[in-house]
């Protein structure tokens, strides 16, 4: 019996290959000024300190609408919104710059902790703000002036770059600069969208409010295509302001040429952190990339499919193979792969001479199984062997046999095997031997 992992090693561990991925790349995360009142605020700058120094580069979009319209009542007036855009007058414009500078001296004086026995202990963190971002006026918009309500015009990706090289976290909030020396409030969501995009960013990550994505039926979209986003948005499920705006913006970064956008809950503790160091994340991700698909195995994918195989090997299913033979048998091997990991796995070996080939080690990973995977790599060696004009494929399997049964192949003699297979049958394994003609 192996022996017992601790979970801890178990799980961090898990995450290395995230951490390795994660390197160098430039995630934009947007929260809500609900986020900055929230008294979570440290622990969710704790998780962004923490991979600042695992070397992701990182844009903090914060926004204040919350406390814009606190400022506003203070002084006794009421908040203004068209739709979901707020009409920004002189007074607002006062409270945008009051809310948004208080914010600014939260984010930066939690961020600048260093105590001892916190989880910034020796971050040393600097925090790096300015005017990054040009902003021109919204106008006059179906009759309503929106007065100091305005959109990004251009976002400084160089400068924001520069601060990001020299090790800085980049806090932006929504407001905007413009040529006539004047200030516009612009939404977080607008901005956090087109700075992920000016900067060619990996991932926009939106922290939301509530508990996630849900479709009609209140099921959770784990993952969706910015066409799929748009459609869930216009169908008239109740996603709430704050997703459907996050959902918005997801869909303008990945039509903008940024890889992945996320969505994830803030209010359960450590979000962030499940949602880039696990296999499967806990929130939506919005991609218009492949996320899993079959695919020929090359050279990179050895260590994916030996972790695969191996503890089937060690339970007797599979044939043991060393690492050796499966370099020089890689390009036999289809993988199924899913956000960078191979989780499925099998090879064919065909013999002409005699029409024939054999399907061999067949793996779902066990977390992934019973969801059709092993069907889906079926079908596509099936195609493979009709392309070279094979016509029967055959599997030899100890435990297996009702799953191949099911599809088609039946029990034959070893005598039915081509010669050259037949001299390698281990007796000893006293394996099944199925067979399914290919029409
Ligand atoms: C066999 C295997 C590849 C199937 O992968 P999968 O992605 O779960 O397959 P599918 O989703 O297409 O099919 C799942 C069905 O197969 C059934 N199944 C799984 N293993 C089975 C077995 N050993 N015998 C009979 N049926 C089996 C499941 O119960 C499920 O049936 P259901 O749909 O009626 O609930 C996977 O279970 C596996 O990796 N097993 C270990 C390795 C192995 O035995 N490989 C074959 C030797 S070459």
């Amino acid at each position: 019996m192996s022996p017992q992992v601790d979970p801890f090693v178990q799980h961090f561990r898990a995450s290395a290959p995230y951490i390795h991925a994660h390197r160098g790349r430039t995630f934009v995360i947007m929260f809500g000024g609900e986020a900055v009142a929230s008294k979570d605020l440290r622990t969710l700058l704790y998780d962004v300190a923490l991979l600042h120094s695992l070397g992701v580069r990182i844009v903090l979009v914060a926004g204040a609408r919350p406390q814009i319209d606190e400022a506003l009542a203070r002084r006794g007036e009421q908040p203004k919104y068209e739709g979901d855009l707020r009409l920004t007058d002189e007074v607002a414009l006062e409270c945008v710059k009051e809310a948004v500078g208080a914010t600014r001296v939260e984010l930066e004086s939690l961020l600048s902790m260093g105590l001892p026995n916190s989880p910034m202990a020796g971050a040393r963190l600097r925090v790096a703000a300015g005017n990054f971002v040009m902003a021109q006026p919204l106008g006059v918009v179906d009759g309503v002036d929106y007065q100091y309500t305005g959109k990004p015009r251009r976002i400084d990706a160089e400068a924001i770059g520069q601060r990001l090289d020299d090790g800085a976290i980049v806090v932006l909030n929504p407001i905007g600069y413009s040529s006539t020396g004047e200030a516009f409030n612009i939404s977080s969501h607008d901005l956090a969208a087109a700075t992920a995009i000016a900067l060619r960013a990996d991932k926009l990550i939106g922290l939301i409010e509530g508990q996630g994505v849900l479709d009609a039926e209140g099921l959770a979209q784990s993952q969706l295509s910015p066409n799929e986003a748009e459609r869930l948005l216009e169908s008239g499920v109740n996603l709430g302001h704050d997703v459907e705006r996050h959902l918005g913006a997801a869909i303008k970064a990945c039509r903008g040429g940024v890889p992945r956008a996320h969505l994830v809950s803030r209010q359960s503790d450590g979000s962030l952190l499940r949602e880039l160091f696990t296999r499967d994340g806990i929130g939506t991700l919005v991609t218009s990339e492949t996320f899993e698909g079959v695919r020929p195995a090359a050279q990179i994918d050895i260590g994916g499919i030996l972790a695969l195989i191996e503890p089937l090997e060690e339970q007797g299913i599979l044939v043991r193979r060393s690492q050796e033979m499966l370099e020089n048998d890689i390009d036999r091997f289809t993988v199924i792969e899913r956000d960078g990991m191979v989780v499925a796995c099998a090879a064919l070996y065909g013999y002409s001479d005699d029409s024939i080939a054999e399907l061999a080690c067949l793996v779902v990973h066990p977390d992934y199984r019973t969801s059709g995977r092993g069907d889906q790599l079926l079908q596509y060696l099936e195609k493979q062997c009709a392309a070279q004009g094979l016509e029967r494929l055959f599997v030899l399997t100890t435990q297996t046999s009702h799953w191949f049964r099911e599809r088609g192949f039946d029990t034959c003699e070893l005598s039915e095997l081509p010669e050259a297979r037949r001299s390698l049958y281990d007796l000893g394994r006293r394996s099944k031997i199925l067979l399914k003609p290919l029409d």
